[in-house]
């Protein structure tokens, strides 16, 4: 659960802060209950929604850093699933799904093929000349839900006038 510090309000007390971050708790818990999430009375649509945010983890809101190195992208990346997949304490916790590059341009091609992270990917950005990378984790909560956050690593190759961050091939 996530709550701003107590500075950010003035001089409240910590038990002020928490007693917002329990009001959040309790509202979440309603509206899951109203729901029957993860029941067999599930309204339809929370697996609706599941499956939206499954297909597109840009459907929500998520938080994205532009990263100005792909070797640091990728070493990070490949860091946090082998936490995931090493460490009981975030297994689980960390699911990743990353879009190459759309194909075109052969020295991108090139490289996306040497990639330890993209090598063999089908799913490809909107937008040209850049990459994506994501991690969905419930260490953060967030969403309608109080499920989760998706964290975004971009990167986008130098010298391009068109890339993910200025132009979306679907709406060219
Ligand atoms: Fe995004």
């Amino acid at each position: 659960m996530c709550t701003l510090a107590p500075a950010a309000f003035g001089n409240d007390e910590p038990a002020d802060a928490n007693a917002r971050a329990g009001a959040t708790a309790a509202l979440l818990k309603a509206a899951r209950d109203v729901l029957g999430y993860g029941t067999q009375n599930e309204h339809p649509a929370v697996g609706a929604y599941h499956a939206a945010q499954a297909s597109d983890p840009e459907f929500n809101f998520h938080v994205g850093f532009l990263i100005d190195s792909l070797d640091y992208l990728e070493e990070r990346f490949q860091a946090l699933q082998a936490l995931e997949a090493s460490d009981p304490r975030f297994a689980g916790r960390l699911k990743f799904l990353v879009n190459r590059a759309l194909p075109g341009n052969p020295e991108i091609d090139a490289r996306m093929d040497a990639s330890p992270v993209y090598r063999g990917v089908t799913r490809h950005t909107y937008g040209r000349n850049g990459v994506q990378a994501f991690c969905e984790t419930d260490l953060i909560v967030d969403g309608p839900l109080g499920e989760g956050l998706v964290l975004e690593f971009d990167y986008v190759f130098p010298g391009y006038k068109d890339h993910i961050m200025s132009v979306s091939e679907i709406t060219r």
